[in-house]
């Protein structure tokens, strides 16, 4: 690509082992990576915009092209802002297909000059989701082989034994 920085956005409320094994694929790919904390409306999160931004910085200090960043507006508009060639989105399963086909063409549509581009999840990750480390964690459940170590405490501080 001759423009190779690429955006990575999500709510990461927190971000999983499942964002970070795509994180680590894309930067291998690409020049620059710039992870972006959104405001996904259908989703009411249990971090603030920085403590996502936080717990991901800390998850990535040992990638030197990855950036972390927060952005309260369209991801289109956040696109042409970083003159990025490209969003990366993680599929899991056929279920995160439908939305995601719609969200990608939205914001082709929005912004002609960005692709998006799907990573396959791997297959250890293929059932994880932020939502449900935040279910085990509020019953006291063991999320140490879902989280970075590095956010293991942040979370269960927050989160631990509220079910
Ligand atoms: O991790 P998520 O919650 O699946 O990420 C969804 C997110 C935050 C990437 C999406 O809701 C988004 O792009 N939000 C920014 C606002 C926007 O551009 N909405 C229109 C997308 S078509």
């Amino acid at each position: 690509m001759k423009n190779s920085t690429v955006i990575y956005p999500g709510s990461f409320d927190p971000i999983t082992y499942g964002h970070l094994d795509i994180i680590k694929r894309a930067a291998a790919m690409f020049d620059k990576l710039i992870v972006v904390v959104m405001t996904n409306s259908k989703k009411s999160c249990s971090f603030t915009p920085e403590e996502r931004r936080e717990m991901i910085l800390k998850s990535v200090k040992d990638l030197p092209n990855v950036e972390v960043d927060f952005y309260d507006g369209l991801l289109a508009e956040y696109a042409k802002i970083k003159n990025a060639s490209a969003i990366i989105k993680g599929l899991r399963a056929m279920s995160d297909f439908e939305y995601e086909f719609q969200m990608a063409l939205t914001n082709k549509k929005l912004n002609p000059e960005v692709e998006t581009l799907f990573l396959t999840t791997s297959t250890q990750y293929m059932y994880l989701s932020s939502s449900m480390v935040k279910q085990i964690v509020s019953m006291n459940g063991d999320i140490s082989d879902f989280v970075p170590k590095e956010i293991h405490e942040d979370i269960v501080e927050r989160l631990g034994g509220q079910g």
